[in-house]
């Protein structure tokens, strides 16, 4: 019946119609928190993604508790079931759905490349768990499910943050660019004059969303009236 209907227009309205189609599918996303300065970028990333209707594994490692609380006073706990309640009072209404796995869960879907989900964001990321990426060091859940991402060439964003960057660090970036990651460091522009922290925060966000394929309007385009 859709097809029959879409055989009948343009060609040019049918891959729109797709492509639209497309970005609204529903995706399953696993996001990690890691122990690095932006935790608001990460929280807004689950946020847009949750509110966007997507699916999303997340996981966080020890020291992104720490600074969980240090940057938004917020606890994150310890166990998975509480984790999910905690973060579902705090983030309100959403048609996606939230999973949360503890970094040592071999279990977890995101852990094996027959499962490995449409892409993965560590947001943000520490140089530790850059450095274990990219030296295929899977000892927790993060790093290997971002293993997983790369051998299985699947969407992996890392949002290092770190400054200065040392050559260590750089040359990190560089072997997992070269890997196929796409390395997307916090780095809000000023272009669009932002009012507010929460501007600045939502310029790195809607970027990430793009590079997943999340439909979104936290930004406007460049070029487009506003
Ligand atoms: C408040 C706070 C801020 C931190 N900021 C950073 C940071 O911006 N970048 C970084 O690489 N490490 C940062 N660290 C250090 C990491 O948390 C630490 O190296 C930790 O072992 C990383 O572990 P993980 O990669 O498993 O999260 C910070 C630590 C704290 C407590």
């Amino acid at each position: 019946m859709y097809f029959s209907a879409l055989s009948a227009l343009p060609r040019e309205t049918v891959f729109f119609v797709q492509y639209i189609g497309q970005q609204q599918l529903v995706k399953t996303i696993t996001l990690a928190f890691t122990g690095a300065s932006g935790m608001p970028y990460g929280m807004r990333l689950l946020e847009c993604l949750l509110q966007s209707g997507q699916r999303v594994h997340l996981v966080y490692s020890m020291a992104a508790q720490i600074v969980a609380r240090q940057e938004m006073d917020m606890v994150l706990p310890n166990r998975p079931p509480d984790a999910e309640r905690m973060l579902a009072e705090r983030l309100g209404t959403f048609s996606g759905e939230l999973h949360v796995f503890g970094r040592d869960d071999w279990y977890a879907p995101m852990a094996s490349g027959s499962n490995p989900g449409d892409a993965m964001v560590i947001c943000p990321c520490t140089m530790g768990t850059l450095a274990k990426v990219a030296s295929g060091i899977s000892d927790d859940l993060i790093a290997r499910a971002a293993d997983v991402m790369l051998k299985e060439r699947r969407t992996l964003i890392l949002a290092p943050r770190e400054m200065p960057f040392s050559v260590i660090h750089l040359e990190n970036m560089l072997t997992l660019a070269r890997a196929g990651a796409v390395i997307m460091p916090p780095n809000p522009g000023f272009y669009y004059q932002p009012g507010s922290v929460q501007d600045m925060v939502d310029f790195v966000v809607a970027r990430i969303l793009d590079h997943l394929g999340v439909a979104n309007t936290l930004l406007p385009r460049w070029g487009e009236k506003p």
